[in-house]
């Protein structure tokens, strides 16, 4: 099994709607029983809350489900369970490489550095810019490129 979790700062905007946004690819492409896909916060603070109205409100136009998903904080675990860990923004990327320090583990890296062709290298956060439509553009092309990577590397 390929285990992917999106991380980003509260785990209710940007990280579940990548991680639905990601099952519902990973579903159309039929490849869902190699993957275990979840998401986390670097912070608690939404521990256990739906993702936010700006992600349900785009993820309800896109006809993309995210029945049963709530938010939870990263523990030191996931750092050796998942094989990717996937960082909506570089801030992301600092405080995973802080929790994971020296010890084992797998991949911990950006979704934007996925996308060699745009400059852009964070998903800005939209919890304070309210635009969920760029953050949903941005992470569709990044799903997009990240699914071809992980698929050749694993040979599916
Ligand atoms: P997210 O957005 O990291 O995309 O889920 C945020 C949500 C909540 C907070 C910050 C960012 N917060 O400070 O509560």
């Amino acid at each position: 099994m390929i285990h992917v979790l999106f991380v980003c700062l509260g785990n209710i905007c940007r990280s579940p709607m990548a991680e639905a946004m990601f099952r519902k690819k990973v579903e159309d492409e039929g490849l869902s029983e190699h993957f275990v896909i979840d998401s986390a916060g670097i912070g608690g603070w939404h521990q256990g809350s739906p993702p936010h109205e700006g992600t349900r409100k785009l993820l309800d136009e896109k006809g993309i489900s995210y029945e049963g998903m709530s938010a939870r904080q990263i523990m030191d675990e996931d750092i050796t369970t998942y094989d990717y860990i996937i960082a909506m923004d570089a801030e992301n990327v600092g405080a995973l490489r802080s929790i994971a320090g020296y010890g084992k583990h797998h991949f911990i890296g950006r979704l934007l550095d996925f996308v060699e062709d745009d400059d852009r290298d964070d998903v800005p956060d939209p919890y304070y810019t309210g635009n969920f439509e760029e953050v949903h553009e941005l992470i569709e092309t990044g799903i997009d490129r990240f699914l071809t990577y992980v698929k050749k590397e694993n040979d599916l």
